[in-house]
Parts: structure tokens; C-alpha cells; sequence
């Protein structure tokens, strides 16, 4: 993608994101008709909605021969990454914001031929935009971020990881999983994996560990984090596929191939 055009996209996609937050600010204390979509626990609200609408209507009436892929339905049925692909989480975190209204975020990411170009996650109640566009570094706000620090060693690191990787799953023995636990510093959870790639690419998270995320959980992610020299893989530190879900790793590439090998070491 050109950069006159990869200018233009961010700049619209940057005002939709904080038009989109301003409707989420306004209506998020009306009744928000919480249902739920694969078990009881995974939530879906009126606004989850709304907000995917918006994006939609805004991106088909701009560049209508652009594609949407996005969590709720209604953006496109796609079969490949070919053209320039929107990868839209309309709300990052909504049990958080449906238990906790914060700590949850719009996460955009914009493709062009499979490419991550431009990265854009806005949480909505820290009024906090970090972004990235291919070539450019990242930015919370207007502050660029620091290049990742290579010589973290693992057992000093705080990793962003979730309660079930210590019960029994499917993928690593799950005692393989708290012994590794007991030789890190510590872990985070968030509830926010758009968040949680945000921290990483901020430094303030050295990775982020999680069994199974879609594309517009990390599309925006993924770009932010390369500007500042972070890898995304899938947790045995193979590439991941935009089309599917993923079991999903981020970190400093040291990090990130320390983990794989105890990934590799506990796989089912
Ligand atoms: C979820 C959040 C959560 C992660 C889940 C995601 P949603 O996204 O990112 O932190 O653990 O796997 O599905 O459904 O709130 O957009
Ligand atoms: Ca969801
Ligand atoms: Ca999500
Ligand atoms: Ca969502």
C-alpha cells in the first residue's frame, strides 16, 4: 500500500474510532440487552452491535470495494486475504464492559494483501489511542513507544495470561503450565486482548499467552507491536492465520522463542 493512501485510511479510520467511543460513552448506560452467543460467559450487547454497524456503514459508503471481517456478522464472508481488508472488534473486553463499564476497546486493524498496515486500538474509558502504521512506529497517543527491551530475562517478566491455562485443556499439560509459572514473576489478566497486545507493545506487559483469539482480536495488535520489534505467533512460535482462530503468543522475539520451547515441551 502506498503511504499517501495508508495516510488517508488512518486518519478516517482514527476519527470513526473516536466517533464509535463517543457513541459507546453516550448510550452505555442505557439497557443494553446483554445476550449471549457460545456459552453462557460469552456476551454479546446491543452495543457490540451498534458499533459494528457504524464502522460498516462508514467503510462501505468511503471504499465500497473494501472488505470488512469483524466479530458480529456483519461484515463480509471472506475466503482469502486478498484486497484491503478492514479486521474490526467493535468491543474488545465485553464482559468487562458489560460488569466493570471500562477496561474495554475498539480494536481496527487495516490489511492490504494479507500486510498488516495500520493499527489502531482506542480504550474507550482511558480515553488512550495507541496506534501504528507499517514502517512508522507505535504511539499511545501522541507519545511514540520504545523499541522493546531484547535483554528482559524471563523469570523477571510479568506475562498477560488467563486462569485457564492452569486448569486441564486441550492444548499443554496444564502441570507443565504451572511449573512455568512458577519460574516468571508474574502474570496479568486483563480481559482485553486488544489491551493486552497494547501493553505489550507499551512495555509494561512482556508477553501475553492465550489459547484461542480470532483476527479482530489481534489485527490491530499485530501492527502495533512489530513498530516497537515485537513478534506475534501462535504459542508454539508458528505464524497465525488471519482466516481462523489461533492459539496466540506476543513478546520480544528472546521471550517469545523462550516460551515456545516450553510450549513445545508441554504440547498435547
Ligand atoms: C475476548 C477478550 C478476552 C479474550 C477472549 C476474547 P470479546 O473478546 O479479548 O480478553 O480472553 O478470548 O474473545 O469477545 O470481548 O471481543
Ligand atoms: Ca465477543
Ligand atoms: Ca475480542
Ligand atoms: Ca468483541
Amino acid at each position: 500500500m502506498d503511504k499517501t493512501l495508508r495516510d488517508e485510511l488512518f486518519q478516517k479510520a482514527k476519527q470513526w474510532v473516536y466517533e464509535a467511543g463517543e457513541l459507546i460513552k453516550e448510550r452505555m448506560n442505557e439497557p443494553l440487552s446483554i445476550d449471549t452467543k457460545s456459552n453462557a460467559n460469552d456476551l454479546v450487547t446491543i452495543l457490540d452491535k451498534e458499533t459494528e454497524k457504524f464502522f460498516i456503514k462508514k467503510i462501505k459508503a468511503n471504499y465500497p470495494e473494501h472488505l470488512v471481517l469483524s466479530e458480529e456478522g456483519f461484515g463480509d464472508k471472506l475466503k482469502s486475504l486478498d484486497g484491503i481488508i478492514w479486521i474490526i472488534d467493535p468491543i474488545d473486553g465485553t464482559m468487562n464492559f458489560v460488569h466493570q463499564k471500562r477496561n474495554f476497546a475498539i480494536s481496527l486493524g487495516i490489511y492490504c494483501e494479507g500486510i498488516g498496515e495500520i493499527g489502531i486500538i482506542y480504550d474507550v474509558m482511558g480515553n488512550c489511542l495507541y496506534h501504528a502504521k507499517k514502517g512508522e512506529g507505535a504511539y499511545k497517543n501522541e507519545k511514540q513507544l520504545a523499541p522493546l527491551k531484547e535483554k528482559l530475562v524471563l523469570k523477571e517478566s510479568i506475562i498477560g495470561m488467563n486462569h485457564y491455562w492452569l486448569c486441564e485443556n486441550r492444548l499443554i499439560d496444564h502441570q507443565d503450565m504451572q511449573q512455568f509459572i512458577r519460574t516468571i514473576r508474574g502474570v496479568r489478566t486483563y480481559g482485553s486482548a486488544a489491551l493486552e497486545f497494547a501493553y505489550v507493545a507499551e512495555g509494561i506487559l512482556d508477553a501475553y499467552l492465550t489459547m484461542k483469539l480470532s483476527p479482530w482480536d489481534i489485527a490491530a495488535g499485530i501492527v502495533i507491536v512489530q513498530e516497537v520489534g515485537g513478534v506475534t505467533t501462535d504459542i508454539f512460535g508458528q505464524p497465525v492465520n488471519m482466516l481462523t482462530d489461533n492459539p496466540v503468543m506476543v513478546a520480544n522475539s528472546v521471550i517469545s522463542e523462550q516460551i515456545a520451547t516450553v510450549m513445545r515441551k508441554g504440547k498435547k
